[in-house]
């Protein structure tokens, strides 16, 4: 088994067996609930193309310089993030390693419960065929003791294979289970070109209305999406990089990474616009909360009949894959550092850690407005706070980043290299703090708005 030896005296820290166990753990945290359901119903809320483009630009912008940061710090530490912001920042700075176990908890707590409803839904649909109405079938599953159940099942499972450990758990989960998501979402949308409203959905996603382009609340929705999407902000990238051998090039593997994310969000929104339009659904997921697309997708597949259960089952299907190899990298971060912090062995820290997370995750399970409010509290604002603060330590006060990403870089990247910097230095702050500022506000209406209503 490779292991390395983590800096400060720590013991032989584990790492990943190969280039491409590593590439795929990471694609796998990035690829998740955020590709296949969330972008498609920001992006429909976000007036489709509009939202594509600004997406795509925050991906370049924001979202590749962000994670070769994240990167740097994990491989240059070996630590998990506390400990790596301590060693390369002094003790302040390891207050935003707790910040991002905080955000990790937080968000694994409800992103559980929705992982929950995804698996159900693929296990009940292969079963038994979708409902006759989903709207109704989703009031019964989204909420009360059947969420938390589900919710709990699955927390078991993300546990199950973080225990094992980084070779034997998280790497071999993304091997098998990487390629067999993306080989069903390419197969879904080849299916889905031969739909007959498919022109219908490629025309809404694709043909921008450029009048959004310059709207706040639809930029500071892309940029929050590439956070989220990428697993950025919260230490995901930096946690699985510490377990990376020195010599790789991390340039490569930030625009690897970023590139496969986009190319599944992008290529489950050619699922899911053309399955919607095909429907005539099209109004029910644009006014979107979190369970629209639960509803519109099944009540599509039961409409098309028996080839729709076979494709609907895939989808969820890989939907739930997807959810499992993200929450994994979510236990990664607060277990690797209770582990790391507190010289706890890694089974008992991801189950003690694992029991925490899915006991609060309850309070989501019980009501959804308590998930939506903990997504735009840690999955929105929290994110984004850590996002910028990464940027903040990685420009201005980590010593000589740009050495770091020069490492094992290949002669296509090393150009790019002080561009990357000067982007970290001097375009992330400014630009990610208006995000920021603008999702206080959000935040500060999502409160207002679950105790109004509550
Ligand atoms: N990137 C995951 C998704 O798109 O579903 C969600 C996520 C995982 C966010 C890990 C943050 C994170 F650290």
């Amino acid at each position: 088994m490779a292991t390395g030896s983590g800096s400060g005296g720590t013991p032989a820290r584990e790492l990943f067996g190969s280039k491409w166990g590593f590439v795929l753990a990471a694609v796998g945290s990035a690829v998740g609930l955020g590709n296949m359901w969330r972008f498609s119903y920001v992006a429909a809320e976000g007036g489709g193309a509009a939202f594509v483009i600004l997406y795509v630009i925050m991906v370049l912008l924001l979202g590749i310089p962000l994670m070769l940061s994240e990167l740097v710090v994990g491989r240059k530490t070996h630590l998990s993030p506390i400990g790596a912001l301590r060693e390369l920042g002094g003790r302040g700075w390891a207050l935003l390693g707790g910040l991002f176990v905080l955000v990790g908890f937080l968000i694994l707590s409800y992103y559980s419960v929705i992982a929950g409803w995804t698996m159900r839904f693929a296990l009940e649909s292969a079963m038994t065929g979708f409902p006759g109405d989903p709207g109704q079938h989703f009031g019964e599953i989204a909420a009360g003791p059947a969420a938390m159940g589900w919710h709990l099942a699955f927390m078991v499972l993300t546990i199950g294979i973080v225990m094992v450990g980084v070779q034997k758990g998280i790497e071999r989960a993304a091997m098998v289970l990487m390629p067999t998501l993306f080989v069903i979402v390419i197969g879904l949308a080849f299916w889905a070109a031969t739909l007959e409203g498919a022109g219908a959905g490629y025309a809404y996603y694709l043909t921008p209305d450029l009048s959004e382009l310059m709207n706040p609340n639809v930029i500071r929705q892309a940029a929050s999406q590439a956070f989220f999407s990428l697993s950025l902000g919260m230490g995901a990238m930096l946690t699985f990089a510490s377990y990376l051998a020195r010599d790789e090039d991390l340039n490569e593997q930030a625009v690897t990474i970023s590139f496969a994310d986009f190319a599944v969000a992008f290529t489950a929104g050619l699922v899911v616009f053309p399955v919607i339009f095909a429907l005539g659904l099209q109004d029910s997921v644009g006014e979107s909360t979190v369970g629209a697309l639960f509803i519109a997708l099944p009540g599509a597949f039961e409409a098309m009949g028996g080839p729709g259960r076979v494709v609907g089952v895939l989808f969820f299907v890989a939907l739930a894959v997807g959810a499992i190899t993200s929450a994994i990298s979510l236990l990664e971060v607060v277990t690797s550092s209770i582990i790391d912090e507190f010289g706890i062995a890694r089974k008992n820290a991801a189950i003690m850690m694992g029991i925490l997370i899915a006991i609060f995750g309850l309070a989501s399970a019980h009501n959804t407005d308590v998930l939506g409010l903990v997504d735009q509290i840690a999955g929105e604002l929290l994110l984004a706070v850590g996002a910028l603060s990464m940027a903040i330590f990685v420009g201005w006060r980590m010593k000589d980043p740009g050495a770091e990403m020069l490492r094992g870089a290949g002669p296509r990247f090393t150009g790019a290299v002080p561009a990357v910097l000067f982007l970290v230095k001097w375009l992330l702050p400014p630009v990610i703090a208006v995000v920021v500022w603008f999702q206080i506000w959000a935040t500060r209406d999502a409160i207002t708005g679950f105790f109004g209503a509550a």
